[in-house]
């Protein structure tokens, strides 16, 4: 019998469901030709769903999704929603509930994507970042006292744990060590100022690091790591790094790849449910109107393949992604490509091996 995979999807809000419909487009067309079967289940969960029922991550829908191999996501996020309530409502609630404790954002410029960077070309923009994704200031510890008057108090408060950080660096050295191109990984922190936090995971860092002997350490401050990424990106191969500090440095990483349309990341539990996402939002100006890049939510699939295991599947995704960069896409931004959603993914469909 041929291997199957359950795959939850949550198409979600705005261009959500526009840049999914693709990405299964070609998931299907890859599972053909590498003989596995994916089934899927739809789950209706977004600001729509909020709007209409007022409901917004209900037990039953977290305990279905539980039994998945995987979670396909689209976008979350609605312009008539408060902001807050579906980020935390929903997205980190997934990655908590599921305990993804990894974010995994590649950093990878394809030959015909331009890159706002002079000078670099993709032999120079090629790595990979490991954020932490259950902790850190993300954790929601904090209160306010006194809220709206002159003697209101803030406090949000940075949560690490050492089992929490030791996880996520020993994920980013395996990772390291099997994406087998630098050998570096660098932890990015604030040791000069968050003294309680970043001594925690620098001390973690080197002490994992004593079991990865073939792989080269590096440290560098969040701010730092930020002009480096810019000046010499071809400095990076892993970045490992909190949750907060991964969340800013993989936006800046998304634009030096081209930009949102082509950036993919995947909530990783390795021992549980692993959630796909494009990591732009929902884009609700562009609804409905084909114009969004599909190419961001294609390589989610691709690294949700990879993922699962199914590794030649997941080259043949990159393969094809690659070759439609190259010559049919003029631009990757939204409304700029010279086609429509449908038809890139038609034409990444069109060239799976
Ligand atoms: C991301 C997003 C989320 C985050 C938001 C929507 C909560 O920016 O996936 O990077 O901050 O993690
Ligand atoms: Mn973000």
């Amino acid at each position: 019998m041929s291997k199957e995979y359950n795959i939850a999807v949550i198409p979600g809000d705005g261009t959500g469901p526009e840049v999914v419909v693709e990405g299964i487009k070609v998931l299907d067309t890859v599972s053909a030709k590498e003989g596995f079967n994916l089934n899927y289940t739809d789950y209706q969960i977004g600001g729509e769903h909020y709007k209409k029922t007022g409901e917004i991550l209900t037990d039953d829908v977290k305990l279905s999704l539980s039994k998945a191999d995987a979670v396909f996501l689209g976008a979350i996020g609605h312009p008539d929603v408060k902001p807050g309530i579906l980020e935390k409502g929903i997205l980190l609630d997934l990655r908590f509930h599921f305990d993804q404790y990894i974010n995994l954002r590649p950093v990878k410029l394809y030959e015909g994507v331009d890159t706002p960077i002079k000078g670099k070309g993709p032999a120079e923009i090629d790595f990979v970042v490991v954020r932490e994704n259950t902790e850190g200031l993300y954790a929601g510890a904090g209160g306010c006292l006194k809220k709206g008057t002159p003697d209101e108090v803030a406090i949000q408060e940075s949560i690490n744990t050492r089992k929490g950080v030791e996880r996520c660096i020993r994920y980013a050295f395996e990772y390291c060590r099997n994406r087998n191109k630098g050998k570096t990984l660098t932890l990015c922190g604030k040791t000069n100022v968050l003294t309680f936090a970043f001594d925690l995971w620098e001390r973690t860092f080197y002490e994992v690091a004593k079991d990865y002997p073939d792989i080269k350490t590096d440290y560098a401050h969040v701010d730092a790591i930020c002009m480096w990424m810019v000046k010499n990106p071809e400095w990076f191969d892993v970045i490992v790094t909190d949750n907060m500090f991964g969340d800013i440095i993989t936006d800046l990483g998304a634009m030096i790849q081209g930009g949102m349309g082509v950036a993919a990341g995947g909530n990783i539990n390795p021992e549980g449910v692993s959630m796909f996402e494009p990591i732009g939002g929902s884009a609700p100006k562009y609804t409905g109107k084909q114009v969004i890049n599909p190419i961001a939510a294609i390589m989610a699939a691709q690294l949700m393949l990879e993922t699962l295991g199914e590794k030649s599947a997941a080259l043949k995704i990159e393969k094809a992604v690659m070759k439609v960069l190259k010559d049919d896409i003029k631009d990757v931004g939204a409304g700029k490509m010279g086609c429509s959603t449908k038809e890139v993914g038609n034409l990444v469909a069109g060239y799976i091996e």
